[in-house]
């Protein structure tokens, strides 16, 4: 028997709680918490019905592979590792504003031409729950893209989305924007609502794997709380990429967070332009273009996104603070990552942050989550104290230990090639093993500086700047 019951639902990330509270105990998301009716299925027992047998087979029988195409738009196939699977369910979340839509509809237009591997043109429905029909067609022609295979529809009513959907040849492709906008007419809460968008989620996904399309749902990300997040379906989609970008900033960047066909964490980086979203194959030197060399407080860090290296700069600035709390800000890292990292610098160098406040900054808008940047930013940081600008030929990578000790991370190799094709000279980074220096060499064009302790950052630096300045004299004379 069905009971109606009220429940307080976080809107951020779907935690159930008895009583309203101003803070989500899960997710801690301010605000997020809003009543709303469930009908909950009382639990029942199996009683004494027997259930059918379930047939099992060896796990190395043979599977097919699944049905994938290609979009042609190379960064968001490397995201979803090879392109679109028959079947499947893809949830692209981000900020509103940052060019979701665009997006979209650039692939559906893609797909609707032959792909490179001679695939036929996907059939494509765009139901945009947001804007009305002219406004999508006034971008695709803004975009210069239009399409006889790409039909529109503006709509909101689950229940009519699914009966157009469910027939014998339906689109291949179907795109909802968004899914916060979309609702199930038997359900009492308002659109929006985590139990609207996790119910129609499940109705449109449930049809996708039925009917055999690719179901691509829209999901805005919002800090009020006001409507659900797209977290809130992470668990349903075999897919879940967000799109990034700081505002004021022209790179977004694509990332995988979840992929049931391919690698996680990948990342594609676009260019948001006049005319639409244009793919970055290079995203290095675009993170780098604005450098000005040896400012101190600047250093690159040879990183890796998913699986292709990225190089970009950090940045820091120390500065006497009057409050008896120093500030502290970070733009693109952890910041308690850079908590641990001054404590480690305080303690193993003696070198005083306290008293200072420490601002750090990725370039470009990007967010490092590797452990790997620590010598990086440890340099920046030193450089930033000292006020002795890093040589701009310079780039490093590294973790940094407790004890100040700098360990080996992965992917060596690609990093040093990374660095050498941009132009780099020299690359600080972790003591390699005897055995490793032997089996793979070295890069061509650059000298490897290892490091083994955080002091060795400090002496090198030091050393670096008294050479140069001595150069500089001799020169003058
Ligand atoms: P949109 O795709 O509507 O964002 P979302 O669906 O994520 O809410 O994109 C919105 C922004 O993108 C808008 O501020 C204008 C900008 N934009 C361009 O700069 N160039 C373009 O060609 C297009 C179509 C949009
Ligand atoms: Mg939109």
């Amino acid at each position: 028997m069905a009971k109606p019951n009220t429940r307080y639902v976080c809107q951020s990330c779907g935690a159930n709680f008895s009583r309203w509270m101003g803070r989500c105990e899960s997710c801690n998301a301010w605000n997020s918490i809003v009543e709303e009716t469930v009908r909950e299925e009382m639990p029942k027992g199996l009683g004494r019905a027997k259930g059918k047998a379930i047939e099992f087979v060896a796990l190395d029988g043979h599977a097919p592979e699944a049905l994938r195409r290609a979009t042609g738009n190379a960064e968001f196939d490397r995201v979803t590792g090879g392109g679109l699977v028959r079947g499947s369910a893809i949830l692209i979340g981000g900020d509103p504003g940052i060019g979701k839509s665009t997006l979209l509809l650039q692939i559906v237009t893609a797909v609707a031409q032959d792909s490179k591997a001679g695939a036929k043109p996907m059939r494509s429905a765009y139901i945009s729950g947001e804007e009305a029909v002219e406004q999508v067609q006034l971008r695709a022609k803004r975009l210069g893209q239009q399409s006889h295979a790409v039909q529109i529809a503006a709509a909101t009513n689950v229940r009519d989305i699914i009966a157009s959907l469910d027939k014998s040849d339906p689109p291949d492709l179907v795109v909802i924007d968004s899914i916060q906008t979309m609702y199930l007419d038997n359900l009492d809460s308002a659109p929006g609502t985590v139990a609207q968008v996790r119910s129609a989620a499940a109705e449109l996904i449930r049809l996708a794997k039925q009917r055999g399309f690719v179901l691509m749902l829209v999901g805005h990300v919002t800090k009020e709380g006001q409507i659900a997040g797209p977290r809130v379906l992470e668990h349903m989609v075999d897919t879940v990429l967000y799109f990034e970008g700081e505002r004021g900033h022209h790179f977004r960047l694509l990332r995988a967070v979840k992929n049931r066909f391919g690698p996680a964490n990948e990342i594609g980086v676009f260019e948001m332009t006049e005319g639409g979203l244009q793919e970055v194959p290079n995203p290095s030197a675009l993170f780098l273009a604005e450098r000005r060399g040896s400012v101190s407080g600047a250093t690159v860090f040879a990183g890796i996104e998913g699986t292709r290296p990225v190089l970009v700069e950090i940045q820091a600035l120390v500065s006497p603070s009057p409050l008896a709390t120093p500030r502290r800000a970070v733009v693109g890292w952890d910041s308690s990552r850079l908590a641990m990292l001054l404590a480690v610098l305080e303690t193993r160098c003696e070198l005083a942050f306290a008293g200072n406040e420490v601002y750090l900054n990725v370039a470009g808008g990007l967010r490092i989550g590797e452990p790997a940047a620590d010598l990086a930013v440890a340099l920046a940081l030193i450089s930033a104290l000292t006020d002795r600008p890093v040589p701009d030929d310079v780039a490093a990578f590294g973790e940094i230990g407790l004890s100040g000790e700098v360990r080996m991370v992965s992917q060596p190799e690609l990093r040093l090639r990374e660095a050498s094709k941009l132009g780099f000279r020299r690359v600080l980074m972790p003591r390699r093993r005897d055995g490793a220096k032997k089996e793979r060499g070295s890069v061509a064009g650059i000298e490897i500086l290892e490091i083994g302790h955080l002091q060795d950052v400090l002496d090198w630096l030091y050393n670096e700047v008294r050479s140069l300045s001595a150069g500089k004299k001799v020169l003058s004379q």
